[in-house]
């Protein structure tokens, strides 16, 4: 899905000068053209750019619908997969990737034509048989299977698809999307998603959005998940397993959907059953929830040790406490409504749904989020929690650190004591408006603060999000 502020795509290949002279004749410049690294400036790039994660997400297109069709078998682990992705050309295209691992290609096809393709490690690189226009709709199918395995993160987290007792925890951040299904797999690429997953009769396969359909015949399950606003890769989820399913429609009209593992069910019910009110309440702070579904899946993944917010609809890895159902509910306006552009920017999504946390407690009995403030800043300068700031983590294995996490938070409170709560909530109102659906960055973020207070707020920024060590003033 096209986003409002684009960074640029497709790195250009670069060829020695003169290589393709201008006198060349036309039939030579298109043998050049096929022929791979000469044809400059029509090859996807096989990142989307980001320093973090160089192979994550590709340039030269735009996906703006993933139809995913999945078949697993919990028992032998075997994934079958036809992923339909809906894209369009932002160049002139004779090649282009996708970010796929581990799992066995047997067919592409770009536009219906049977399209080559080569698979090395997370790039699946594809050659149409014929070049792509730049501005072109187009349609890609590709057919996989294999047994899925999640990928290390640079911290050590798993991350993708990865096996339960009963099935599968399904949770892809950063990068994990990449080992269930052929994306653009960067967040700057948003786009809508049909996601229809089968499993032995008796599972249940929960994913985003609403569930359009159910049905079930020789002793399979089929369940037709939509998740129409757009979402990033990365907050995908197929999760699978034996759930016990609880669904209602709140007073907004949200329809929820709760899967949860039958061994959680009494850990997690009194948790769950505050989903409706600390969204509603979460509205009032944030704005209008960003999506028309919501819910829950408590899994029982003791191999994971984190939850997730994919979208509409966080998976936990087991019983939820409140604050972390407060957490993940806050994710769903920071981070999936309003996405980052660079996973620099990580402390948009996780200094916010930790203030929430925060703002949660003060307003609900709770420490006030001055004395968790105070309690954070009390900490010395060789604590980890000042080990780099949280807007310039330096790399993708420092994404989920408590700088990112508590000093991200500590920042917006500093944000909220200097312009006060009416200017700081009309922020938050504001930022999740500007940006529903689309992408933010810490400079658009500065930027809105400053014209909404109407103060030069560089200096709190700089401090707080961007500058190494323990700040010497609270
Ligand atoms: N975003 C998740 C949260 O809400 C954490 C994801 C952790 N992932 C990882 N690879 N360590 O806190
Ligand atoms: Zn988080």
């Amino acid at each position: 899905m096209t986003t409002p502020r684009r960074q640029t795509v497709g790195r250009t290949t670069v060829l020695p000068r003169g290589a393709v002279a201008a006198a060349v004749p036309v039939a030579l410049a298109a043998l050049f053209a096929a022929a791979g690294p000469a044809a400059a400036g029509t090859i996807g790039s096989s990142g989307a750019g980001d320093p973090y994660f160089p192979l994550a997400g590709n340039g030269g297109y735009d996906v703006r619908h993933y139809d995913l069709t999945l078949g697993y078998d919990p028992g032998s682990r075997h994934l079958d997969g036809r992923a339909v992705l809906r894209a369009r050309a932002a160049q002139r295209l004779t090649r282009f990737d996708l970010d796929l691992k581990g799992l066995k290609v047997t067919g592409v096809t770009v536009d219906h034509i049977k399209a080559s393709f080569r698979h090395q490690g997370q790039e699946l690189v594809i050659t149409p048989r014929h070049a792509l226009r730049s501005g072109q709709d187009f349609r890609v199918a590709v057919d996989y299977q294999g047994t899925p395995k999640p990928v290390t993160d640079p911290d050590g987290a798993l991350d993708g698809w990865i096996p339960t007792d009963d099935g599968a925890f399904v949770a892809s951040e950063p990068q994990g999307a990449m080992t269930w299904f052929p994306a653009n797999s960067h967040p700057k690429d948003k786009a809508s998603y049909d996601i229809t997953i089968t499993v032995p009769q008796g599972r249940t396969a929960v994913s985003n959005g609403v569930l359009v359909d159910q049905r079930t015949a020789h002793g399979r399950t089929t369940f037709h998940w939509r998740q129409s606003e757009p979402m990033a890769a990365y907050l995908a989820t197929a999760t699978v397993g034996t759930f016990k399913v609880e669904r209602y429609t709140t007073r907004d009209g949200v329809d929820v959907y709760n899967a949860v593992d039958p061994r959680l069910a009494s850990a997690s019910a009194p948790v769950l059953k505050q989903l409706p009110s600390v969204l509603a309440w979460e509205s009032k702070l944030f704005g209008p929830y960003p999506f028309r579904a919501a819910g829950a899946i408590v899994d029982r993944a003791p191999n994971v040790g984190y939850a997730l917010e994919t979208q509409s609809r966080p998976v936990y890895d087991r019983a939820p406490r409140l604050s972390i159902l407060v957490h993940e509910s806050a994710h769903q306006w920071f981070g999936d409504s309003v996405t980052l552009t660079r996973w620099q920017d990580i402390w948009l999504n996780e200094g916010f749904a930790t203030y929430a946390e925060w703002l949660y407690a003060e307003q609900h009995g709770g420490k006030t989020s001055q004395q968790a403030f105070d309690a954070f800043y009390a900490r010395p300068a060789s604590d980890g929690l000042w080990a780099y700031p949280p807007a310039d983590p330096g790399s993708g294995a420092r994404l989920f650190g408590t700088p990112v996490y508590v000093r991200g938070a500590m920042a917006l409170h500093k944000l909220r004591t200097a312009v006060g709560d009416a200017a700081f909530f009309r922020i938050l109102h504001t930022w999740t408006a500007d940006h529903r659906g689309g992408h933010g960055t810490t400079a658009r973020f500065v930027q809105l603060s400053e014209r909404l207070s109407g103060r030069d707020l560089g200096a709190l920024f700089r401090t707080w999000t961007a500058t190494a060590g323990k700040p010497s003033a609270p």
